[in-house]
């Protein structure tokens, strides 16, 4: 039986950063952005906020829209590459937060195709019977990442007075190609176990290509290393993503549209008969490559990278919920959710509102 989508909920950071706000800090433009990404803003905590923080208010504002006390929560499963502590992960954190009874929860470490990793696992535990309600939430705080200084800090976030050191600039403008794509926010869904099998979660088709781990990844400060981080490694940068935009470019617009054909044959549903499609929002230029390869328009497939930039795996429910809460998840609405990040783990979940 498909497991149903009874609540969701979002929360995102109020320090808003345009591209303008950037352009201060490293030599880029709205231009360059907008024309090569989509993204106009993005949003960043205040430092000492961590995902587990956005992930417990996304996350009760899930449950209360699902009508659900806290304590009717089974299972709770978070998905952050942006975790508040290396070890052990946010769910134990997250799960206190909420006042959740000592239920199962557990943190997937799938990337921008960690939320969509969560539907589906969510789906398995409803449908077998092994739990009845389910918490979904996909956090990230990737300020942290961020390479800037203090002065840059400063400045983005509208103190004009500062002034940035030269050295500052150049650095900033080293990882310019990375840094201005991402956000911080967090987005949960409540799923609870159905009672039909041709509405809610009708199937899923997850993949990983492994040969493609090299497209994306922090090459230092991890456990192969002896002692796992060390100041070489921060001064040659280990800490730092490493990103083949173009190789990432070509394989999400591939691989996304893939799978979601592959839920499609799968549940004997045609791309006709999807209403929406809930894409990562990596890159609009990617959704542009998706639209085109389904036919499709700014309507079936949307958008909110504009407002929020990458939230990795936030992105998923972010855009869910607006799209709920604007009223165009009807009863019969059928959604594909495709995803493709860093692993490189991709895949769809097709559903179908009760
Ligand atoms: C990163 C990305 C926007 C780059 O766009 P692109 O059109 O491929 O641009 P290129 O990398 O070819 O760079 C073109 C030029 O712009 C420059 N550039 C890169 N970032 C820039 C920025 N922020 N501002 C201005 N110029 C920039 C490059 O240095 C390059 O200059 P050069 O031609 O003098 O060498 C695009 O490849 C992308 O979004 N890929 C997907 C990334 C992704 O999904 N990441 C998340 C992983 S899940």
């Amino acid at each position: 039986m498909g497991s149903v989508i009874m609540g969701t909920g979002v929360s995102v950071p109020d320090n808003v950063v345009t591209n303008h706000d950037l352009a201060q800090i490293m030599d880029t433009s709205d231009d360059w952005i907008t024309s090569r990404t989509g993204v106009k803003e993005r949003r960043f905590v205040d430092p000492g906020v961590g995902a587990s923080d956005l992930a417990i208010d996304a996350a009760a504002r899930a449950i209360e829209d699902a009508g659900l006390e806290p304590s009717e929560v089974d299972m709770l499963v978070t998905a952050t590459m942006t975790p508040d502590y290396i070890a052990p992960g946010i769910a134990g954190l997250v799960q206190a937060g909420l006042g959740l009874n000592h239920v199962a929860a557990m943190d997937l470490r799938q990337q921008c195709s960690g939320f969509l990793y969560g539907l589906d696992l969510a789906d398995a535990y409803l449908s077998t019977g092994r739990a009845g309600h389910v918490v979904v939430v996909g956090a990230e705080v990737h300020a942290g990442f961020l390479p800037w200084s203090r002065a840059s800090w400063d400045r983005v976030l509208g103190d004009d007075s500062v002034e940035l050191p030269a050295d500052d600039y150049t650095r900033n403008t080293e990882h310019r190609a990375w840094s201005v794509l991402f956000g911080d926010g967090a987005g949960a869904m409540v799923l609870s176990a159905g009672d039909s099998p041709s509405t809610g979660v009708l199937g899923s088709s997850l993949h990983t290509d492994g040969e493609s781990f090299e497209l994306i990844l922090v090459p230092g400060v991890g456990f192969k290393e002896r002692p796992w981080v060390s100041s070489d490694q921060l001064t040659e940068d280990g800490h730092l993503p490493v990103m083949d935009g173009g190789g990432l470019y070509r394989r999400a617009v591939r691989l996304m549209p893939e799978a979601a054909l592959e839920v499609l044959e799968q549940t004997g549903l045609t791309l006709d008969e999807v209403d929406l499609v809930v894409a990562h929002q990596a890159n609009d230029r990617i959704l542009e490559g998706v639209r085109k390869s389904f036919g499709m328009g700014f309507e079936k497939v949307p958008s909110n990278i504009a407002g929020y930039g990458n939230t990795t795996a936030g992105t998923l429910p972010i855009l869910y919920d607006e799209l709920r809460k604007a009223g165009r998840v009807a009863r019969g609405t059928v959604v594909c959710f495709a995803a493709f990040g860093a692993g490189a783990h991709y895949g769809a979940v097709l559903y179908r509102e009760p």
